[in-house]
């Protein structure tokens, strides 16, 4: 996991207007573990959540999703996607690019709830690219990237919860193997830092950390993306 500093605390109370000022457009979205409606949202389209079908009603495909939010997105954060591709080019040293069938990476919003003080957040393994034919270009499905941008933190910090569990260990065993091995693993908090971006594969296991101090004020805005290089050379940027 790397660290890396991306927008000024003003960049990112900027992009945060920009949220707020499009908050008709949020998305809610639904935690598998309760029935309970959280206040939980995103901007943009990430595609684990259509793939799972929990925009409620909506029946666009992924890439109609995309899209349709990318146009906008893009006019409306363009100044902020131009420095998240130019902080993560310069990181990977290697031309970075969106591509018009995939989404663009998108935000997380969660409002104040007393459930999420709680440990709510899936365990899993990003795997996301190995369902994604990223427009039939080649690409290196072993060495993909997550990233995260913290643009509002709970007051008492957030972060992302580790657990030394590698996906190919893990990838053919049910969920409650899986979920055996992640309770014996070595498990590592990462606090979040406002304006930083945070860089891991994915590959271990993770999870949204519960925010156990989180008060009604508090709000927890992130970005969200992931990519692969492809053979090309260049490195693919989506959620
Ligand atoms: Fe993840």
């Amino acid at each position: 996991m790397q660290e890396i500093p991306c927008l000024s605390f003003d960049e990112c109370q900027k992009v945060i207007n920009s949220i707020d000022k499009n908050q008709q457009k949020w998305l809610p979205i639904n935690f598998r573990e309760t029935q309970e409606k959280l206040p939980f949202f995103s901007l943009g389209v990430g595609i684990t959540y259509i793939v799972t079908k929990r925009y409620g009603n909506q029946t666009l495909g992924y890439s109609d999703w995309a899209k349709h939010e990318n146009s906008w997105m893009l006019e409306e954060f363009g100044w902020f996607y131009d420095r998240v591709v130019s902080v993560l080019s310069h990181f990977l040293q290697a031309p970075v690019q969106f591509n018009s069938e995939l989404s663009i990476p998108g935000f997380h919003i969660f409002l104040y709830h007393h459930l999420f003080t709680q440990p709510l957040g899936i365990v899993h393994c990003d795997r996301q690219h190995l369902d994604l034919g990223f427009s039939g270009k080649e690409a290196d499905l072993e060495n993909p990237i997550s990233f995260t941008v913290s643009l509002e933190l709970p007051k008492s910090g957030s972060g992302i919860d580790f657990w030394d569990v590698h996906f190919r260990e893990i990838e053919k065993v049910s969920q409650a193997d899986f979920i055996a091995a992640v309770k014996k693993a070595e498990h590592s908090y990462h606090p979040y830092s406002v304006g930083n971006m945070v860089i891991h594969s994915g590959y271990h296991a993770h999870r949204i950390a519960p925010v156990s101090q989180m008060q009604t004020s508090d709000r927890r805005i992130t970005m969200q993306g992931h990519g692969v290089k492809l053979h090309s050379g260049e490195w693919l940027v989506y959620w």
